[in-house]
């Protein structure tokens, strides 16, 4: 879907909906901009809800008023925005999606979001004119893709009503941004019936042609090749081959750092041998959401075209238990050399991030970040909204953490003492693939930092985030898509 930009007036924008935001109203006071415009067009209506008490600007109050013969447009949805002092990207955000989700369940339908000046120290009105692209890409896409009667709609046409400065480059980072977060809620969303190695690998590979990425797909020979013993293991149990897929966007020159991405892409976790239970195994086609966040996030850096170098990786299996599934108590031997006593199959996503991360590190990655649907017990410390960064490197995980910050997306540090590498020795070999149940996230991590050599690295546990167990108003249940925007705002400050 594209999205246009106009600075209005509000009054004569021609579409099915016009959706407009507005702050806390001062009963006492002349009604604020664009409340007063919209007031003046339809004989006082604005005025009389204020009086009566039905308006008020509190967050996320909505009215509907379909019948506006002073408006081009046919119908009006307005949404409260809350005191402008206290505004934060995330509320604003909600407010949008929330209204864009209103209005998409009908087909063949036009839209405009127009926003008033905020005067808001959180965001400019450049930054809320490119949320608003945004979320009109995000709230037209929903998680029923195999309903035969689709449940949401792209509009058929979408504008943003700004007068900020820059205002249509923000609506077109929006929109690419919206567009990115879809692809990575799509691939998240569609079974593993659909979405494996292969088919994964293929989808990226379009991907990549569509917004000029370089791809490579490492096939599972190449990867015997690049000695990815560990990952390998885990690929044995299924019928399906595993992938590594490498994209590159080379925006920055020569001399240049490159930052690295690399996504846990399981694209069904069973628990292997050491199977999981029904409720257990539910979800676990979101087990992919590290790999399809980097591809979204791909997307999104090449077609802003940031002037840095970027390459993303993918780390693709699929974990089953079979006849040659790997076993307990096998010892693996991982790229870089690291031997590994396998004591839970289900332990399965640091094993295929060892060998990508230091593929990474050997392609001459100088910064990474890997994002993995890795422990339960990320979700029990942060719950499930809340990203866990765990890191090698104080500098780059305050960037990090920073870029979460400037995205909007809530991210929370974990401690990464030496105690708990203690915790995965092994009596047999190097190191095990599981420690005890206690402090499960980061034992998890500290296996990670094992491959990564000396490179500043910041792994998120994206598993509690990634992945919505029920729709809300607010937001569609499925793939989230979190963390696109923070790898691109991460990549932007390398810049
Ligand atoms: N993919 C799971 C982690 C997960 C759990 C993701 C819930 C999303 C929601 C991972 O492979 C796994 O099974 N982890 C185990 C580790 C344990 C065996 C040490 C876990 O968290 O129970
Ligand atoms: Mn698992
Ligand atoms: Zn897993």
């Amino acid at each position: 879907m594209e999205i246009n930009s106009t600075s209005g007036p509000a009054t004569k924008i021609e579409a099915d909906w016009l959706i407009v935001g507005y702050g806390t109203i001062d009963s006492d006071e002349a009604l604020p901009a664009p409340l007063s415009e919209l007031d003046e067009a339809l004989d006082g209506a604005v005025g009389r809800l204020v009086a009566s008490g039905d308006l008020t600007g509190k967050l996320c109050e909505a009215h509907l008023l379909a019948d506006v013969p002073g408006l081009a447009a046919g119908r009006l949805l307005l949404v409260g925005l809350g005191t402008s002092s206290e505004l934060t990207s995330r509320k604003l955000e909600k407010a949008l999606v929330s209204a864009t989700r209103r209005v998409s369940k009908t087909a063949e339908v036009s839209a405009a979001i127009a926003l008033p000046p905020l005067s808001c120290e959180a965001i400019s009105d450049a930054g809320a004119a490119s949320l608003a692209a945004m979320a009109m890409q995000v709230g037209c896409v929903g998680q029923a893709l195999y309903r035969s009667e689709p449940a949401r709609h792209a509009f058929s046409e979408a504008t943003v009503v700004s007068s900020a400065e820059g205002a249509a480059d923000a609506v077109h980072r929006g929109s690419v941004l919206g567009q990115a977060i879809n692809l990575t809620r799509e691939l998240v969303n569609r079974g593993a019936m659909e979405v494996f190695p292969e088919s994964f690998a293929d989808r990226a590979a379009a991907a990549a042609t569509e917004c000029g990425l370089e791809c490579e797909i490492l096939d599972e020979n190449r990867l015997q090749e690049e000695r990815m013993g560990s990952l390998l293991a885990v690929a044995q149990g299924s019928e399906r081959p595993p992938r590594v897929v490498v994209l590159r966007h080379n925006g920055g020159g020569e001399e240049a750092p490159a930052l690295a991405i690399v996504g846990k892409g399981v694209t069904f976790d069973s628990g292997g041998l050491s199977l999981k239970s029904n409720e257990g195994m539910k979800t676990m086609k979101c087990d992919m959401a590290g790999a399809a966040t980097m591809l979204g996030a791909m997307t999104a850096i090449a077609q802003l075209g940031l002037p840095v170098n970027v390459i993303g990786l993918a780390g693709l299996v699929e974990n089953m238990p079979d006849g040659n599934s790997f076993k307990l108590g096998d010892v693996l031997t991982a790229r870089n050399g690291t031997t590994i006593e396998v004591l839970n199959t289900d332990a399965e996503g640091r094993l295929v991030l060892a060998d990508v991360l230091a593929y990474a590190v050997d392609l001459g990655a100088e910064r990474l970040i890997d994002l993995a649907t890795l422990t339960g017990a990320c979700v029990v410390a942060l719950g499930e909204e809340v990203t866990g960064t765990f890191s090698n490197c104080p500098d780059w995980s305050q960037a990090v953490g920073d870029a979460a910050e400037r995205a909007g997306e809530l991210a929370w540090p974990m401690p990464m003492h030496g105690l708990f590498g203690d915790l995965i020795k092994s009596d047999v070999a190097d190191i095990k693939n599981v420690g005890p149940r206690w402090g499960g996230a980061v034992t998890a991590a500290k296996f990670l930092e094992k491959f990564v050599d000396s490179t500043p690295w910041v792994h998120l546990d994206i598993a509690g985030p990634s992945f919505a167990s029920s729709n809300k108003s607010h937001r569609e249940g499925g793939g989230t898509g979190c963390m696109v925007r923070t790898l691109v705002a991460a990549a932007e400050s390398l810049a």
